[in-house]
């Protein structure tokens, strides 16, 4: 389905996104997930060519066996909100103030379909949100984002992303704005997307509660390039890399025994000294970490790792 193979991208001179693989099969939810700054958005942003900043200085990003970074301006354009999907942290901030909830239902198909009609539109809507379980129609389409939740408006989000049948969906911290129930009320209704569609989704989290209860697998990423790929729940349970250990470590209890932090700073993008992006605050790294990229490693048939000692 998605098939992201050595992708570079670089805004003007500083490659943030360094070397990237990893993989998206049909009807699986995968997670990126990392510490702010690591260059998951720009990962995923990338996806639609969505950052005019950003360019692509390596690699390939292949959607059914179409590389997107070949396409014209025009073809990603159709690909945009048809056949992928694009969810934002704040679904409101990008819903229209002055326009109602039914109108961005319609709005979303007519951008691909000039002819759409506007009932028609809204009985689609109606029925996905049922399916949805989003009841309440007649009034969350006569309202405005603002009488809304910022919960709502995520799920509302959700449900309009499906009015043209992705086979994708790509979300940049779609829980990350919302307090607990409604994070997870998101959780529980992209799950239900995807049990039910079909869709395949990537999904940028920096929250590893989110990755176990969301997704079939999960990428650790770390400056830019991908330290571990691989199953969930083999991830959370076996973690190979030193750095997913230590993210596992970070997260709260309900104990309230504060988690010990990750000692160091996040490598600067500026630098290209080639080694493993980790080794300054890796426990375990050796001389060969700070000069040879570190090598692929597989731990299981869905679960590889690159570290040189792991
Ligand atoms: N539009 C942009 N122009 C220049 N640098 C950017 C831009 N967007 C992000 N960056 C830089 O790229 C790096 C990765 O950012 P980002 O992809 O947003 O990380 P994350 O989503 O993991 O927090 C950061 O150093 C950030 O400052
Ligand atoms: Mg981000």
């Amino acid at each position: 389905m998605l098939d992201i193979k050595n992708l570079s991208v670089s805004y003007g001179k500083t490659r943030v996104v360094r070397n990237l693989s990893l993989k998206v099969n049909t009807g699986e939810i995968v997670c990126i997930v990392g510490e702010s700054g690591c260059g998951k958005s720009t990962a995923l942003k990338s996806v639609l060519m969505l950052d005019k900043n950003a360019s692509i200085s390596g690699g390939e990003i292949l959607f059914d066996n179409k590389d997107i970074t070949k396409l014209k301006t025009e073809e990603i354009r159709h690909l945009r909100g048809s056949e992928i999907a694009m969810i934002f942290q704040n679904s409101y901030l990008s819903m229209n103030p002055t326009k109602t909830i039914g109108h961005l239902f319609y709005e979303t198909v007519k951008v691909h379909n000039k002819k759409a009609k506007k009932n028609q539109c809204l009985e689609k809507a109606e029925e996905i949100m049922k399916k949805l379980r989003l009841w309440e129609t007649e009034r969350i389409f006569s309202s405005y984002p603002f009488e809304l939740s910022g919960g709502m408006c995520q799920r509302i989000a959700i449900a309009a992303a499906m009015m043209n049948d992705p086979k994708l969906i790509l979300a940049d911290e779609p829980t990350s704005a919302l307090d607990v129930t409604a994070q997870a009320e998101v959780i529980r209704l992209l799950k239900y997307v995807k049990d039910n569609y079909n869709t395949s989704m990537l999904i940028v989290t920096h929250n590893m509660g989110v990755v176990a209860n969301l997704s079939d697998k999960a990428a650790v990423m770390y400056g830019g390039s991908i330290a571990e790929f691989g199953d969930t729940w083999d991830i959370i349970n076996n973690p190979a890399h030193p750095y997913t250990k230590a993210l596992i470590k970070a997260v709260p209890e309900m104990n309230g025994k504060v988690p010990e932090g990750i000692e160091g700073l996040p490598p600067e993008f500026s630098d290209e000294k080639g080694g493993c992006p980790f080794a300054p605050r890796c426990y375990s790294a050796k001389d060969i970490c700070y000069k040879n990229s570190p090598e692929k490693h597989v731990v299981s048939k869905e679960h590889i790792v690159y570290c040189n000692f792991c």
